[in-house]
């Protein structure tokens, strides 16, 4: 039954009696070349806004308009981040562990729909926060950091409330996050003791 399976195993071991080594090896390298520059483009098309805002209806209809609004999008200094700038580690490894977990979850919850009305989006939405703070948290809100830096805040002109919490931050060990909830989003509604106190969404 599995004969073909044998042969092709055998014949893909035995030294090639039909071709040149120099042939072998070239199309290897061609090979080599064309799949690295296809993995590379799906790498970097799956990481852009125009995909991840705008590809699939749960993000284009609850996520993106939120995004939109928020001054992530637009600000005076003119610099947005885009949802992989968030969301996405720069590194490799990382960037691919965040990539498998989203074919893994994300992409099946917009096949099968599990969030695809804004009641279901709602009903799922702590439940999804929850796993991007934990993930922040984490890594000490290091997709933040890769563009905000605590070194070059100039306190002076930042508010007091601002000033006093970034210095007290820095002895307490908080991180951006622990603070910084629904920054590009809809806060999700939480239990008081989760939330209410840090508060400081702006
Ligand atoms: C791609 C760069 C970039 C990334 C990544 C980024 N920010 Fe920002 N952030 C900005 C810019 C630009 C502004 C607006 C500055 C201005 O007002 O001119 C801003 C504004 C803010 C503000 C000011 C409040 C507001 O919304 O107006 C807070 C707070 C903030 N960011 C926190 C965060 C946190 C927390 C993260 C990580 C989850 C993060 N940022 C990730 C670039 C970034
Ligand atoms: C202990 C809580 C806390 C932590 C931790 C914290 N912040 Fe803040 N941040 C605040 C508060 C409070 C404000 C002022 C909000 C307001 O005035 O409404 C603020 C304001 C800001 C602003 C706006 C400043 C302005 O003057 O408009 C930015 C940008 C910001 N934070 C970025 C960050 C980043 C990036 C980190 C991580 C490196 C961070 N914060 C960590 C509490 C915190
Ligand atoms: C400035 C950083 C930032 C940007 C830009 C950003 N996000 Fe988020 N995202 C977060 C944070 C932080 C959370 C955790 C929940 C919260 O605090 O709002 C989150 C949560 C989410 C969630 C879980 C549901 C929810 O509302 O909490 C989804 C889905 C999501 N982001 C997708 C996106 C997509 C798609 C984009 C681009 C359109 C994007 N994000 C842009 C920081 C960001």
């Amino acid at each position: 039954m599995f004969g073909w399976l044998k042969r092709l195993w055998r014949g893909l071991w035995t030294p090639s009696t039909r071709w040149a080594l120099g042939t072998l090896l070239g199309g290897g390298f061609v090979a080599g070349i064309a799949f690295v520059a296809v993995f590379n483009t799906s790498l970097h098309l799956t990481g852009t806004d125009q995909f991840c805002a705008y590809a699939c209806h749960s993000q284009r209809t609850h996520v993106a308009p939120e995004w939109e609004a928020s001054s992530h999008y637009t600000n005076r200094s003119g610099v947005r981040a885009g949802c992989a700038d968030c969301h996405l580690a720069k590194d490799f490894i990382p960037k691919m562990q965040r990539k498998i977990r989203a074919a893994w979850t994300d992409v099946p919850g917009e096949i099968f729909g599990w969030i695809d009305t804004p009641e279901k989006f709602e009903a799922r939405r702590l439940e999804m926060a929850e796993v991007v703070w934990a993930e922040m948290k984490a890594n000490d809100s290091r997709e933040c950091r890769s563009c905000h830096n605590r070194a070059y805040m100039d306190f002076a002109a930042q508010s007091s409330r601002a000033r006093e919490s970034h210095e007290d931050a820095a002895k307490s060990g908080e991180t951006c996050i622990d603070c910084h909830k629904g920054i590009a989003h809809r806060k999700p509604d939480m239990p008081a003791e989760e939330g209410e106190s840090e508060d400081f969404s702006l």
